[in-house]
C-alpha cells in the first residue's frame, strides 16, 4: 500500500537517549515512516549520529542513520516531515514540543509534559485510541487554528502495563472500583546510563520520584470517557464511576520489562471468577489489532498459564515487546481478582506506543503528507 516514495517523513527528537534508539530501531523498517532528521541536544547537534549516541541496541544502528547529523531541535530543521516522534528530557519537551505543533507537525511523544493537558490524548494505543477525537478540539484552540499540528502522548511506562488488562476487565465485566498495584520497574525506564549500578545491583529501591502520582492520574484519564457539554469536549476522569487506585512502586536490578503485581475489585457483584477473568482477556483484541496497524500486537493480553509467568528475561521481547503479559490470574481475598502482569518499558511503555498511535492517525486519515 505504501510505496518508499509515499513514505511519511518523520523526524526523532531525542533520537541519542533510549527511547530514541528504540524509535531508530523500529522506524527502520517500517511500511509507512521513514526516518528524515534526528534532533537532541546542543551537546550532539552538529555530530554524526553514531557519534552523538551511546548506542545500545541489540541491532547495530542502521545504515540509513549512521551518516544523518543530529540537528537541534527547531523545526525549521523538520519543516520537510509530517511527524515528529518525541523521546525528549521532560525538562526540555514542554518548549519543543509545542513549538512544533504550533509549526503544523503532528507530535506523538512519550515525555509527561502534555499528559495532562486538557486538550491533549493521553493513548495507550491497545485500547483507547478513540481519545484520538480531541484532537480538533486541540487544533480549534490554537491561535490561529492549526491544520496539520496537533500534540499526542502516551502513557508512563509503568502505567501501560496493568492498564491494559484493566481495560479488557472493564470491556467484559463493567466498571472497576478499586485497584491496588505494586511495581518491580527496570532500571531502563530511567534512561541511560540510570542509577549507578551500586545503588541497583543487589539492591531493591522502594522510591520512584513521582511515579506513583502519575499511574493514579494517568489510569483515570485513559479509562475514562470524553463527555461533551455545549458542543466542548472533556475528558471525564473516570468520573462516571469512582475509580480509587493505589500505586507502590519499586526499582530492581532488570534492565528491560516492568513488572506488575495487579488487585481489582469490581463494582458488579458478584465478581467474575478468575476463569471469567482469563478468557477475557485473551478474548480482547485491540482496535489498532483490528484497524490493521502494522505494529499492533496479535495478543493485546497474552495470558501464562504457567505458574512462575511472565518473567520480564524470558517475556519482554515476545511480539516484539508490543503487547502485555499476565500471569497468575487467581482469587484475591481482599479485593476480587489479581494477577501480575509484565510489559516492555521501553516497547509498548514507550516507542511501540507513540508508532502504533500515529499507524492509527494514518489510518484514520488524520496525518497528511
Ligand atoms: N526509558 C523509558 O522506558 C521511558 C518510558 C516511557 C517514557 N519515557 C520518557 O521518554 C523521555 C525520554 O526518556 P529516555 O529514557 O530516552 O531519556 P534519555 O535516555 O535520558 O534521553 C533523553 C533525550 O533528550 C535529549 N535532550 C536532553 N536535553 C535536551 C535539550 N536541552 N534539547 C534537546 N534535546 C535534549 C537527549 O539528547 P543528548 O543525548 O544530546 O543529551 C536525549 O536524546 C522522557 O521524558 C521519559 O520520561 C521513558
Amino acid at each position: 500500500m505504501h510505496h518508499e516514495d509515499k513514505k511519511f517523513k518523520v523526524g526523532v527528537l531525542g533520537a541519542t537517549g533510549t527511547v530514541g534508539q528504540r524509535f531508530i530501531s523500529l522506524l527502520a523498517e517500517h511500511p509507512y515512516f521513514v526516518i528524515h532528521a534526528l534532533g537532541a541536544s546542543q551537546r550532539s547537534a552538529g555530530k554524526k549520529y553514531p557519534q552523538a549516541a551511546t548506542w545500545k541496541q541489540v541491532k547495530p544502528i542502521p545504515s540509513a542513520v549512521r551518516e544523518m547529523v543530529v540537528l537541534e531541535c527547531k523545526p525549521e530543521h523538520f519543516a520537510e516531515c509530517s511527524v515528529v516522534f518525541s523521546g525528549l528530557d521532560a525538562d526540555v519537551a514542554g518548549d519543543i514540543e509545542a513549538a512544533f505543533r504550533a509549526a503544523e507537525l503532528s507530535v506523538f511523544s512519550n515525555a509527561k509534559n502534555f499528559r495532562r493537558d486538557p486538550n491533549v490524548p493521553l493513548i495507550v494505543p491497545l485500547i483507547n485510541t478513540s481519545h484520538l477525537g480531541m484532537i480538533p478540539q486541540q487544533q480549534s484552540l490554537h491561535a490561529p487554528p492549526l491544520k496539520k499540528g496537533f500534540i499526542v502522548t502516551n502513557a508512563n511506562c509503568s502505567t501501560t502495563a496493568f492498564v491494559v488488562p484493566l481495560a479488557a476487565l472493564e470491556k467484559a465485566f463493567g466498571p472497576i472500583e478499586s485497584c491496588i498495584i505494586t511495581t518491580m520497574q527496570a532500571i531502563s525506564g530511567a534512561g541511560y546510563p540510570g542509577l549507578p549500578s551500586l545503588d541497583i545491583l543487589d539492591n531493591v529501591v522502594p522510591y520512584i520520584s513521582g511515579e506513583e502520582e502519575k499511574i493514579e492520574w494517568e489510569t483515570l484519564k485513559i479509562l475514562g470517557g470524553i463527555s461533551e457539554d455545549d458542543g466542548v469536549k472533556a475528558f471525564d476522569m473516570h468520573s462516571r464511576h469512582p475509580l480509587r487506585i493505589s500505586a507502590s512502586c519499586n526499582r530492581v536490578p532488570v534492565i528491560e520489562g516492568h513488572t506488575e503485581t495487579v488487585s481489582v475489585r469490581f463494582a458488579r457483584r458478584p465478581p467474575p471468577s478468575p476463569q471469567q477473568v482469563r478468557e477475557a482477556l485473551v478474548a480482547f483484541t485491540s482496535d489498532a489489532y483490528a484497524l490493521g496497524c502494522p505494529s499492533a500486537p496479535r495478543h493485546t493480553v497474552f495470558v501464562h498459564e504457567e505458574p512462575d509467568r511472565p518473567q520480564p528475561r524470558l517475556d519482554r521481547d515476545f511480539q516484539n515487546g508490543a503487547g502485555v503479559c499476565v500471569g497468575r490470574v487467581r482469587q484475591c481475598r481482599v479485593l476480587d481478582i489479581k494477577f501480575v502482569a509484565m510489559a516492555n518499558n521501553v516497547a509498548i511503555g514507550a516507542a511501540t506506543s507513540s508508532i502504533i498511535n500515529a499507524e492509527f492517525a494514518v489510518l484514520k486519515g488524520l496525518i497528511t503528507p
